[in-house]
Protein backbone atom coordinates (compact mmCIF):
# COMPACT_ATOMS: atom_id res chain seq x y z
CA UNK A 1 0.00 0.00 0.00
CA UNK A 2 2.78 2.71 1.44
CA UNK A 3 4.87 1.40 -1.67
CA UNK A 4 1.83 2.22 -4.81
CA UNK A 5 1.14 5.38 -3.12
CA UNK A 6 4.94 6.44 -2.40
CA UNK A 7 5.09 5.81 -6.30
CA UNK A 8 2.25 7.96 -6.90
CA UNK A 9 3.39 10.92 -5.39
CA UNK A 10 7.10 10.51 -6.96
CA UNK A 11 5.79 10.21 -10.19
CA UNK A 12 3.56 13.70 -10.23
CA UNK A 13 6.49 15.41 -8.30
CA UNK A 14 8.52 14.46 -11.61
CA UNK A 15 5.89 15.64 -13.97
CA UNK A 16 4.99 14.81 -17.40
CA UNK A 17 7.33 14.17 -19.84
CA UNK A 18 10.57 14.08 -17.51
CA UNK A 19 12.68 11.45 -16.62
CA UNK A 20 14.91 11.29 -13.05
CA UNK A 21 17.34 8.49 -13.54
CA UNK A 22 20.63 8.53 -10.73
CA UNK A 23 24.15 8.55 -12.98
CA UNK A 24 26.75 6.60 -12.63
CA UNK A 25 28.17 7.41 -9.66
CA UNK A 26 25.07 7.45 -8.35
CA UNK A 27 25.26 11.37 -7.22
CA UNK A 28 24.05 13.18 -9.60
CA UNK A 29 20.23 13.06 -10.90
CA UNK A 30 19.60 14.24 -14.95
CA UNK A 31 16.00 15.37 -15.08
CA UNK A 32 14.54 16.10 -18.21
CA UNK A 33 11.79 18.76 -17.90
CA UNK A 34 9.53 21.36 -20.03
CA UNK A 35 12.09 24.37 -18.29
CA UNK A 36 13.35 27.02 -20.36
CA UNK A 37 17.03 27.23 -20.59
CA UNK A 38 18.06 30.44 -18.68
CA UNK A 39 21.61 29.73 -18.57
CA UNK A 40 24.16 32.86 -17.35
CA UNK A 41 26.54 34.94 -20.01
CA UNK A 42 29.18 32.35 -21.60
CA UNK A 43 31.88 32.85 -19.08
CA UNK A 44 34.22 31.25 -21.90
CA UNK A 45 34.31 30.57 -25.72
CA UNK A 46 34.68 27.53 -27.83
CA UNK A 47 37.50 29.35 -30.08
CA UNK A 48 38.18 26.34 -32.26
CA UNK A 49 34.93 25.41 -33.32
CA UNK A 50 34.42 25.15 -37.03
CA UNK A 51 32.21 27.97 -38.49
CA UNK A 52 30.43 24.72 -40.40
CA UNK A 53 29.69 23.82 -36.84
CA UNK A 54 28.70 27.17 -35.33
CA UNK A 55 26.14 27.44 -38.18
CA UNK A 56 24.23 24.22 -37.79
CA UNK A 57 24.17 24.92 -33.71
CA UNK A 58 22.87 28.16 -34.28
CA UNK A 59 20.09 26.40 -36.88
CA UNK A 60 19.98 23.46 -33.87
CA UNK A 61 19.53 26.51 -30.91
CA UNK A 62 16.71 28.45 -33.59
CA UNK A 63 15.07 25.07 -34.16
CA UNK A 64 14.95 24.62 -30.28
CA UNK A 65 13.84 27.80 -29.33
CA UNK A 66 10.47 27.82 -31.85
CA UNK A 67 9.50 24.17 -30.07
CA UNK A 68 8.92 24.85 -26.56
CA UNK A 69 12.71 24.52 -25.46
CA UNK A 70 13.02 21.58 -23.29
CA UNK A 71 16.20 21.26 -20.78
CA UNK A 72 17.48 18.92 -19.08
CA UNK A 73 18.60 20.04 -16.23
CA UNK A 74 22.00 17.77 -14.20
CA UNK A 75 21.54 18.52 -10.55
CA UNK A 76 22.55 17.02 -7.44
CA UNK A 77 20.58 15.58 -4.69
CA UNK A 78 20.25 17.46 -1.26
CA UNK A 79 20.90 15.59 1.69
CA UNK A 80 17.76 14.54 2.98
CA UNK A 81 16.88 12.97 -0.16
CA UNK A 82 20.00 11.00 -1.49
CA UNK A 83 18.71 8.01 -0.28
CA UNK A 84 15.72 8.26 -2.24
CA UNK A 85 15.44 6.20 -4.94
CA UNK A 86 13.41 9.93 -7.36
CA UNK A 87 14.07 13.28 -5.76
CA UNK A 88 10.97 15.61 -5.93
CA UNK A 89 10.62 17.79 -8.99
CA UNK A 90 10.19 20.71 -7.08
CA UNK A 91 13.94 19.72 -4.59
CA UNK A 92 15.48 19.43 -7.88
CA UNK A 93 14.09 22.77 -9.52
CA UNK A 94 15.34 24.32 -5.70
CA UNK A 95 18.35 23.46 -7.80
CA UNK A 96 20.79 26.05 -5.71
CA UNK A 97 23.63 26.01 -4.25
CA UNK A 98 24.78 22.96 -6.18
CA UNK A 99 25.39 20.07 -4.05
CA UNK A 100 28.54 18.70 -3.77
CA UNK A 101 27.77 15.36 -3.37
CA UNK A 102 31.01 12.96 -2.78
CA UNK A 103 31.53 10.51 -5.48
CA UNK A 104 33.23 7.88 -4.15
CA UNK A 105 32.06 8.05 -0.58
CA UNK A 106 28.84 9.28 -1.04
CA UNK A 107 28.64 12.12 1.78
CA UNK A 108 27.20 15.33 1.02
CA UNK A 109 29.18 18.40 0.87
CA UNK A 110 26.66 21.55 1.08
CA UNK A 111 29.54 24.50 1.22
CA UNK A 112 30.85 24.38 -2.37
CA UNK A 113 29.23 25.96 -5.93
CA UNK A 114 30.29 23.59 -8.46
CA UNK A 115 30.88 24.76 -12.16
CA UNK A 116 29.93 22.82 -15.06
CA UNK A 117 30.94 23.36 -19.36
CA UNK A 118 28.19 23.15 -21.49
CA UNK A 119 28.94 23.40 -25.45
CA UNK A 120 31.24 26.83 -24.74
CA UNK A 121 29.84 27.61 -21.51
CA UNK A 122 30.88 27.25 -18.08
CA UNK A 123 27.84 27.64 -16.21
CA UNK A 124 26.75 26.85 -12.22
CA UNK A 125 25.97 22.81 -12.42
CA UNK A 126 22.81 23.25 -11.66
CA UNK A 127 22.06 25.60 -15.41
CA UNK A 128 24.63 23.11 -16.91
CA UNK A 129 21.64 21.79 -19.67
CA UNK A 130 21.50 19.88 -22.91
CA UNK A 131 18.35 19.34 -24.86
CA UNK A 132 16.14 16.35 -24.30
CA UNK A 133 16.18 15.55 -28.26
CA UNK A 134 20.26 15.25 -27.45
CA UNK A 135 21.45 11.76 -29.10
CA UNK A 136 23.44 10.97 -26.19
CA UNK A 137 19.72 10.85 -24.19
CA UNK A 138 17.98 9.28 -26.92
CA UNK A 139 19.97 6.70 -28.34
CA UNK A 140 22.82 6.44 -25.54
CA UNK A 141 24.88 7.86 -28.33
CA UNK A 142 27.90 9.62 -27.41
CA UNK A 143 31.28 8.44 -24.85
CA UNK A 144 32.93 9.48 -21.94
CA UNK A 145 36.51 9.89 -19.77
CA UNK A 146 36.58 9.87 -16.30
CA UNK A 147 39.91 11.70 -15.06
CA UNK A 148 41.23 12.10 -11.14
CA UNK A 149 42.38 15.78 -10.57
CA UNK A 150 44.54 16.19 -7.97
CA UNK A 151 45.74 19.81 -6.88
CA UNK A 152 43.04 20.92 -9.43
CA UNK A 153 45.03 19.30 -12.12
CA UNK A 154 43.58 16.88 -14.33
CA UNK A 155 46.28 13.51 -13.57
CA UNK A 156 47.06 11.76 -16.62
CA UNK A 157 45.22 13.51 -19.02
CA UNK A 158 47.59 13.07 -22.56
CA UNK A 159 46.47 9.11 -22.10
CA UNK A 160 42.69 10.29 -21.29
CA UNK A 161 42.69 12.65 -24.17
CA UNK A 162 44.26 9.65 -26.94
CA UNK A 163 41.62 7.76 -25.42
CA UNK A 164 39.06 9.83 -25.85
CA UNK A 165 40.07 11.39 -29.76
CA UNK A 166 40.69 7.75 -30.71
CA UNK A 167 36.91 6.62 -29.37
CA UNK A 168 35.47 9.60 -30.62
CA UNK A 169 36.89 9.06 -34.23
CA UNK A 170 35.97 5.27 -34.22
CA UNK A 171 32.75 6.32 -33.60
CA UNK A 172 32.90 9.36 -36.26
CA UNK A 173 32.05 12.06 -33.55
CA UNK A 174 33.82 15.30 -34.08
CA UNK A 175 35.90 16.35 -31.08
CA UNK A 176 36.51 20.24 -31.57
CA UNK A 177 38.60 20.85 -28.14
CA UNK A 178 42.64 19.65 -28.66
CA UNK A 179 44.18 18.53 -25.62
CA UNK A 180 45.84 21.48 -24.03
CA UNK A 181 41.67 23.57 -24.31
CA UNK A 182 40.38 20.52 -22.56
CA UNK A 183 43.12 20.33 -19.87
CA UNK A 184 42.80 24.30 -19.69
CA UNK A 185 38.76 23.95 -19.08
CA UNK A 186 38.54 21.19 -16.73
CA UNK A 187 41.24 22.95 -14.64
CA UNK A 188 39.31 26.19 -14.64
CA UNK A 189 36.51 24.03 -13.67
CA UNK A 190 38.13 22.40 -10.87
CA UNK A 191 39.57 26.42 -9.79
CA UNK A 192 35.86 27.46 -9.82
CA UNK A 193 34.59 25.25 -8.22
CA UNK A 194 36.85 25.42 -5.59
CA UNK A 195 37.65 21.74 -6.17
CA UNK A 196 41.44 20.54 -5.47
CA UNK A 197 41.08 16.92 -5.23
CA UNK A 198 38.62 16.10 -8.29
CA UNK A 199 36.56 13.77 -10.56
CA UNK A 200 36.50 15.36 -13.73
CA UNK A 201 34.26 13.91 -16.43
CA UNK A 202 34.03 14.65 -19.98
CA UNK A 203 30.92 13.69 -22.05
CA UNK A 204 30.75 13.89 -25.72
CA UNK A 205 27.43 12.86 -27.62
CA UNK A 206 26.81 13.03 -31.47
CA UNK A 207 24.37 16.04 -30.69
CA UNK A 208 20.81 16.52 -31.84
CA UNK A 209 18.74 13.65 -32.94
CA UNK A 210 16.55 14.62 -35.83
CA UNK A 211 14.75 10.86 -35.84
CA UNK A 212 16.06 7.57 -37.25
CA UNK A 213 19.93 6.45 -36.67
CA UNK A 214 21.64 8.09 -39.51
CA UNK A 215 24.72 9.90 -39.30
CA UNK A 216 24.47 13.64 -40.02
CA UNK A 217 27.86 14.72 -39.77
CA UNK A 218 26.25 19.04 -40.30
CA UNK A 219 24.73 18.14 -36.35
CA UNK A 220 26.96 19.53 -33.94
CA UNK A 221 28.46 17.53 -31.19
CA UNK A 222 27.80 18.02 -27.62
CA UNK A 223 30.28 18.84 -25.45
CA UNK A 224 30.29 18.50 -21.11
CA UNK A 225 32.42 18.85 -19.02
CA UNK A 226 31.29 18.04 -15.02
CA UNK A 227 33.16 18.30 -12.05
CA UNK A 228 32.87 16.39 -8.50
CA UNK A 229 35.03 16.25 -4.91
CA UNK A 230 36.22 12.99 -4.13
CA UNK A 231 37.70 12.55 -0.79
CA UNK A 232 38.36 8.59 -1.40
CA UNK A 233 36.96 5.64 -0.45
CA UNK A 234 37.15 4.90 2.85
CA UNK A 235 40.72 3.93 4.30
CA UNK A 236 39.67 0.85 5.79
CA UNK A 237 39.01 -0.96 2.00
CA UNK A 238 42.71 -0.20 0.89
CA UNK A 239 43.78 -2.01 4.25
CA UNK A 240 42.11 -4.41 4.07
CA UNK A 241 40.45 -4.93 0.62
CA UNK A 242 37.24 -5.78 -0.86
CA UNK A 243 35.32 -8.75 -2.16
CA UNK A 244 34.16 -8.60 -5.60
CA UNK A 245 31.86 -11.42 -7.02
CA UNK A 246 31.78 -13.18 -10.75
CA UNK A 247 28.94 -11.43 -12.62
CA UNK A 248 26.83 -14.01 -14.62
CA UNK A 249 26.67 -10.73 -17.38
CA UNK A 250 29.07 -11.30 -20.12
CA UNK A 251 29.81 -7.74 -21.42
CA UNK A 252 30.67 -8.07 -24.93
CA UNK A 253 27.35 -10.42 -25.49
CA UNK A 254 25.76 -8.00 -23.80
CA UNK A 255 26.45 -4.61 -24.98
CA UNK A 256 27.69 -5.59 -28.36
CA UNK A 257 30.18 -2.59 -28.34
CA UNK A 258 33.66 -2.34 -28.93
CA UNK A 259 34.85 -2.55 -25.10
CA UNK A 260 38.17 0.10 -26.14
CA UNK A 261 35.23 2.81 -26.37
CA UNK A 262 34.11 4.25 -22.99
CA UNK A 263 30.68 3.98 -24.58
CA UNK A 264 27.87 6.01 -22.37
CA UNK A 265 26.39 2.89 -22.30
CA UNK A 266 27.18 0.53 -19.08
CA UNK A 267 23.77 -1.14 -18.96
CA UNK A 268 26.12 -4.49 -18.94
CA UNK A 269 28.08 -3.29 -16.32
CA UNK A 270 25.13 -1.75 -13.88
CA UNK A 271 23.41 -4.94 -14.14
CA UNK A 272 26.77 -6.74 -13.24
CA UNK A 273 27.26 -4.26 -10.40
CA UNK A 274 23.59 -4.31 -9.14
CA UNK A 275 24.24 -8.30 -9.27
CA UNK A 276 27.49 -7.89 -6.67
CA UNK A 277 25.42 -5.34 -4.73
CA UNK A 278 22.68 -8.20 -4.24
CA UNK A 279 25.78 -10.57 -3.39
CA UNK A 280 27.10 -8.03 -0.70
CA UNK A 281 30.37 -7.50 -3.13
CA UNK A 282 31.73 -4.32 -3.29
CA UNK A 283 32.19 -4.87 -7.49
CA UNK A 284 31.57 -7.32 -10.22
CA UNK A 285 34.27 -8.93 -12.44
CA UNK A 286 33.03 -9.16 -16.11
CA UNK A 287 34.37 -12.20 -17.54
CA UNK A 288 34.71 -12.47 -21.84
CA UNK A 289 33.92 -14.14 -24.69
CA UNK A 290 35.51 -17.31 -23.29
CA UNK A 291 34.43 -17.81 -19.87
CA UNK A 292 37.83 -15.70 -19.21
CA UNK A 293 38.57 -12.57 -16.88
CA UNK A 294 38.05 -9.40 -18.49
CA UNK A 295 37.81 -6.35 -15.75
CA UNK A 296 35.37 -5.29 -13.12
CA UNK A 297 32.23 -2.92 -13.71
CA UNK A 298 34.46 0.55 -13.35
CA UNK A 299 38.22 -1.12 -12.79
CA UNK A 300 40.82 -3.12 -14.46
CA UNK A 301 41.98 -6.51 -12.87
CA UNK A 302 45.29 -7.82 -11.79
CA UNK A 303 46.36 -10.64 -10.16
CA UNK A 304 50.04 -11.84 -8.88
CA UNK A 305 50.28 -15.99 -9.96
CA UNK A 306 53.77 -17.31 -9.21
CA UNK A 307 55.44 -14.36 -8.20
CA UNK A 308 54.22 -12.54 -11.63
CA UNK A 309 51.64 -9.35 -11.96
CA UNK A 310 49.71 -10.34 -14.79
CA UNK A 311 46.32 -8.64 -15.98
CA UNK A 312 43.96 -9.57 -18.63
CA UNK A 313 45.27 -8.67 -22.56
CA UNK A 314 43.05 -6.22 -23.92
CA UNK A 315 41.89 -8.66 -27.08
CA UNK A 316 39.62 -9.68 -23.94
CA UNK A 317 37.37 -7.18 -24.42
CA UNK A 318 38.21 -4.72 -22.10
CA UNK A 319 38.31 -0.86 -21.24
CA UNK A 320 42.13 -0.05 -22.14
CA UNK A 321 42.39 1.56 -18.62
CA UNK A 322 44.56 4.55 -17.97
CA UNK A 323 45.51 3.22 -14.35
CA UNK A 324 46.41 -0.42 -15.95
CA UNK A 325 48.79 1.72 -18.44
CA UNK A 326 50.56 3.86 -15.46
CA UNK A 327 50.42 0.33 -13.54
CA UNK A 328 51.97 -1.65 -16.23
CA UNK A 329 54.79 1.51 -17.29
CA UNK A 330 55.69 1.48 -13.55
CA UNK A 331 55.82 -2.37 -13.49
CA UNK A 332 58.54 -2.37 -16.03
CA UNK A 333 60.46 0.35 -14.87
CA UNK A 334 60.95 -1.69 -12.00
CA UNK A 335 61.80 -4.69 -13.47
CA UNK A 336 58.73 -6.32 -11.35
CA UNK A 337 57.51 -9.59 -13.00
CA UNK A 338 54.90 -9.18 -15.16
CA UNK A 339 52.73 -10.32 -18.27
CA UNK A 340 49.50 -10.26 -20.13
CA UNK A 341 47.74 -13.34 -19.52
CA UNK A 342 44.39 -15.24 -20.02
CA UNK A 343 42.97 -15.85 -16.52
CA UNK A 344 40.35 -18.03 -15.58
CA UNK A 345 37.64 -17.91 -12.55
CA UNK A 346 39.74 -21.64 -12.04
CA UNK A 347 42.86 -19.85 -11.49
CA UNK A 348 41.60 -17.90 -8.78
CA UNK A 349 43.12 -20.36 -5.72
CA UNK A 350 46.32 -20.06 -7.72
CA UNK A 351 46.61 -16.24 -6.98
CA UNK A 352 48.73 -15.07 -4.49
CA UNK A 353 47.52 -11.47 -4.69
CA UNK A 354 44.92 -9.74 -6.26
CA UNK A 355 43.40 -5.96 -7.19
CA UNK A 356 41.72 -3.29 -8.99
CA UNK A 357 42.05 -0.35 -10.72
CA UNK A 358 40.54 3.22 -11.96
CA UNK A 359 41.26 6.71 -12.41
CA UNK A 360 39.31 7.54 -9.31
CA UNK A 361 40.19 4.37 -6.69
CA UNK A 362 43.97 3.98 -7.86
CA UNK A 363 44.92 -0.07 -7.20
CA UNK A 364 42.47 -1.21 -4.46
CA UNK A 365 43.15 -4.64 -2.79
CA UNK A 366 40.62 -7.70 -3.82
CA UNK A 367 40.95 -9.98 -0.75
CA UNK A 368 37.86 -12.37 -1.92
CA UNK A 369 36.56 -13.34 -5.46
CA UNK A 370 33.10 -14.94 -4.85
CA UNK A 371 33.39 -17.57 -1.68
CA UNK A 372 37.31 -17.88 -2.08
CA UNK A 373 40.29 -15.80 -0.18
CA UNK A 374 42.85 -15.32 -2.25
CA UNK A 375 46.09 -15.89 -0.33
CA UNK A 376 45.53 -15.37 3.50
CA UNK A 377 42.61 -12.84 2.35
CA UNK A 378 44.84 -9.45 3.23
CA UNK A 379 46.67 -7.31 0.80
CA UNK A 380 49.91 -8.65 -0.20
CA UNK A 381 53.58 -7.20 -0.44
CA UNK A 382 53.31 -6.47 -4.33
CA UNK A 383 49.97 -4.32 -4.12
CA UNK A 384 51.54 -2.20 -1.25
CA UNK A 385 54.69 -1.86 -2.99
CA UNK A 386 52.76 -0.83 -6.52
CA UNK A 387 50.05 1.14 -4.63
CA UNK A 388 53.08 3.44 -2.88
CA UNK A 389 55.24 3.63 -6.88
CA UNK A 390 51.75 4.66 -8.47
CA UNK A 391 50.72 7.30 -5.33
CA UNK A 392 54.61 8.81 -6.11
CA UNK A 393 53.71 8.69 -10.16
CA UNK A 394 50.39 10.74 -9.09
CA UNK A 395 52.76 13.22 -7.22
CA UNK A 396 54.70 13.87 -10.15
CA UNK A 397 53.60 17.73 -11.59
CA UNK A 398 51.39 17.38 -14.63
C1 LIG B 1 34.75 -0.88 -17.61
C2 LIG B 1 35.92 -0.16 -17.04
N1 LIG B 1 37.12 -0.76 -17.08
C3 LIG B 1 38.22 -0.16 -16.57
C4 LIG B 1 38.13 1.11 -16.01
C5 LIG B 1 39.36 1.76 -15.46
O1 LIG B 1 39.78 2.69 -16.40
P1 LIG B 1 40.67 3.95 -15.98
O2 LIG B 1 41.89 3.42 -15.32
O3 LIG B 1 40.95 4.60 -17.28
O4 LIG B 1 39.86 4.78 -15.05
C6 LIG B 1 36.90 1.76 -15.97
C7 LIG B 1 36.80 3.09 -15.40
O5 LIG B 1 35.74 3.68 -15.30
C8 LIG B 1 35.78 1.12 -16.50
O6 LIG B 1 34.59 1.71 -16.49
Amino acid sequence: MRKSSEKKKKKQDVGPGSVVARDRAGAARVVVSRKNVTGPAAASTQKNRSANHSDARERAGTTRAREHTAATRVTSVPKNVANRAVASAAEIRSGSPVIARDHTAGRAREDARLYAYVNGQIVPSEQAVVSVFDRGIVLGDGLFETVRAVNGKPQFFDLHYHRLAKSAKRLRIQLDLDQHELYRLAGQLCRQSKLSDAVVRITLTRGRYLGGLAIDKSIPPTLIITVAPVSGLPPKLYAKGVKVAISSINKAAASGLDASIKSTNYLANIFAKAEADKRGAYEAILLGPHGEIAELSTASFFCVIGGKVLTPPIGTGILPGITRQILLRILKRESIPHGEATIFPKDVGHMQEAFLCSSVRGPLPITRIDARKIADGKPGPLFQRLRALYDAECAQPA
